[in-house]
């Protein structure tokens, strides 16, 4: 039996995307997940993110964050992303739809980033990910900043706000928590 060309097509088109998300989840150690538009809302609404807000994204994957802070509460945010295709498409997004004087679109690793501008800082990472990020958050967040991060919690910090049904977690800073560090002054 002869297969169309269409079918073909397909099948090997699938196999591309498919080997290339495995690669990417390699090679740079990034998953994707995009936030869903519930808990999206969620995470901007409990952050009480607004037009004086800065908000980071540290991992921004294709914009499901970023771009409804910006165009829905008027907030200035930086997406920090590492996968190349992810900022291809981010860029994409910011280029198409904007707002271009509030979107900034970073192509690197979060963990190097210089997030000390950030009033908001929003993650949907992993659990290690989570414990690297943390002396970071320590050392840049400015008194009154918020992080909210969706699934997993900063082990140490004592949330703000839980919220069971989205899993958003809402921290202050500096955190009220036990074993919380307190920021260096600078
Ligand atoms: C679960 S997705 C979340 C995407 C987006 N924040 C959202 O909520 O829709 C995690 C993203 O973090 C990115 N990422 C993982 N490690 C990173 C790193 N070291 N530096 C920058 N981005 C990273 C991945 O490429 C992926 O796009």
């Amino acid at each position: 039996m002869i297969l169309p060309f269409w079918v073909l097509y397909t099948f090997l088109g699938g196999i591309v995307v498919i080997s290339y998300f495995l690669y990417a989840s390699f090679a740079f150690g990034a998953g994707y997940q995009p936030a869903p538009r519930a808990v999206v809302e969620r995470m901007l609404g409990d952050a009480a993110v607004g037009p004086e807000d800065t908000l980071f994204d540290l991992g921004a994957g294709t914009g499901a964050i970023i771009f409804r802070a910006a165009r829905e509460r008027g907030a200035r945010v930086v997406g920090v992303e590492v996968e190349p295709v992810r900022v291809l498409i981010l860029r994409l997004r910011r280029w198409a739809g904007g707002p271009r004087d509030r979107v900034r679109i970073q192509w690197g690793n979060l963990y190097g980033t210089d997030f000390r501008r950030a009033t908001v800082v929003a993650v949907f990472l992993w659990p290690e990910a989570m414990e690297r990020l943390r002396p970071l958050l320590e050392t840049q967040l400015g008194a009154g900043s918020r992080v909210v991060s969706h699934w997993h919690p900063i082990v140490g910090w004592t949330p703000a706000s839980v919220d069971a049904r989205t899993r958003v977690y809402l921290y202050r800073w500096p955190d009220a928590g036990p074993s919380a560090a307190r920021p260096t002054a600078s």
